[in-house]
């Protein structure tokens, strides 16, 4: 559930209208929602409250400073998967010290970085990084804690391009060398590895995949245990799917916990999570406008002003993204947003961007109400991995972040200008 709703036959985010947002901030805009932010991050920590699982907010799904700060001052800890990552949620307010570092290609400066301000632990994901975080730490007189990530070879049926967690992925250990991994580096001098940590994929639509992971995980730790290794926490990653196509699609999180806790209380370990997508995804939309519409043979296109560069997941993963007007005639005022909804009066177009490319779309083969140039579109559930992945591709300067708070809205992010575009190239 969130706080994007129809009320006087228009888009509200909280209680402010979508389309005073765009006219005041212009198109196209991300628009967040805190009670939703909120309400979302305090699921995840509800459901897991029986076992004090520690929840980091995995930053790279939406890292602006301002909800980064909102999530600190909640309690929430941070996964950070670059020196920007970290930097950024330091300045939002973050805890280094409650901070996971996690990526597959750490630099020794990251490294170096992220052992000066006392990062909690590294997750590794290699021999060959142990063997370099050991040295690095070495170097600067420190000693890192790291968890070991496995890949426990399960099946997140998700998309190609976001599994993670399945043999011949690049990431984590493979389960079964982790015992020697463990042998290998029992004595470092500047490295004690004391946790696992696995990320099977994202998004993850089903229980039983988390459930396969952990009991791989829990078998590992008992062999581990009777080794002489003591596992301090297990961390399960993030992946909780959201709603994007209707209000049932995506299972709430108190779903998977249930699934999960009986696994996972009364265990001598810690237990952590990596949650993006789930506690941001459906607290952030992007506002775009329609420009033209023509047609190509058969097809209908519906041109607006965001394109691929501000939001990808269509292009990169034919992700689909429920898309409105945010003031539609008043047959087609929205109760639900669900894929199957029809339009009183409605038509089959593809919302494409101005970007120099066949893929550049926001949505395809779409039964939309009919729109005119000039009318606001709002595409859903572009929270997570939105704005995150914006680029200025053909130029284009990055859109604003809005966070709305009740009645009243802040830019927490301004519209990129020209000049910023070549700011560096001077
Ligand atoms: N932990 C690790 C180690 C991860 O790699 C990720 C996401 C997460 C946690 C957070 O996953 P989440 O809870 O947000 O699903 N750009 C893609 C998703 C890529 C996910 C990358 N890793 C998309 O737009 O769908």
């Amino acid at each position: 559930m969130d706080f994007f709703n129809y009320k006087n036959g228009e888009l509200y985010c909280e209680d402010v209208p979508a389309a005073r947002i765009a006219r005041e901030v212009g198109t196209p805009a991300y628009v967040y929602s805190k009670a939703t932010l909120l309400r979302h991050y305090r699921q995840v920590a509800d459901a897991f409250k029986p076992i004090d699982a520690t929840i980091c907010y995995s930053v790279k799904s939406c890292g602006n400073i301002n909800l980064l700060k909102v999530l600190a001052d909640e309690g929430c800890s941070f996964d950070v998967t670059s020196g920007g990552e970290l930097f950024r949620s330091i300045q939002a307010g973050g805890d280094p010290k409650k901070m996971i570092y996690a990526g597959v290609g750490k630099t020794d400066a990251e490294i170096i970085d992220a052992l000066n301000v006392g990062i909690a632990a590294f997750n590794i994901e290699s021999e060959a990084e142990i063997e370099n975080i050991d040295r690095v730490a070495a170097s600067i007189g420190k000693t890192a804690i790291g968890a070991l990530r496995i890949n426990p070879d399960v099946d997140a049926k998700t998309h190609a391009k976001t599994t993670t967690g399945r043999k011949g992925n690049k990431f984590g250990v493979d389960i079964d060398r982790a015992e020697a991994v463990f042998e290998k580096y029992r004595h470092l001098k500047h490295l004690r590895i004391a946790g696992l940590h696995l990320h099977i994929g994202s998004p993850v639509y089903e229980i039983q995949p988390y459930v396969d992971a952990v009991m791989k995980a829990q078998a590992l730790i008992d062999r581990l245990t009777a080794l002489g290794h003591k596992i301090e926490w297990l961390d399960l990653g993030g992946g909780f799917a959201v709603n994007y196509r209707n209000p049932t699609q995506a299972l709430p999180v108190t779903e998977h916990a249930k699934a999960l806790l009986p696994l996972l209380k009364d265990k001598p370990y810690k237990i952590a999570l990596e949650p993006g997508r789930y506690i941001v995804g459906n607290a952030g939309i992007l506002l775009t406008q329609v420009l033209y519409r023509k047609s190509s043979g058969s097809r209908q296109f519906v041109i607006v002003d965001a394109g691929m560069n501000d939001l990808i997941r269509p292009t990169l993963y034919d992700a689909y993204h429920f898309v409105w007007p945010a003031q539609p005639r008043p047959d087609d005022v929205l109760e639900t947003r669900d894929e199957d909804r029809k339009p009183a009066d409605g038509e089959v177009v593809d919302v494409v961007g101005p970007i120099c490319e066949s893929g550049d779309y926001l949505a395809k083969d779409r039964l939309l109400p009919r729109t005119a140039r000039g009318d606001l579109l709002a595409v859903f559930t572009a929270g997570a991995y939105g704005f995150a992945m914006s680029s200025n591709y053909n130029n284009r300067p990055r859109a604003p972040e809005v966070l709305v708070n009740g009645s009243s809205y802040r830019i927490i992010r301004r519209r990129e200008t020209y000049e910023d575009l070549v700011a560096l190239e001077r």
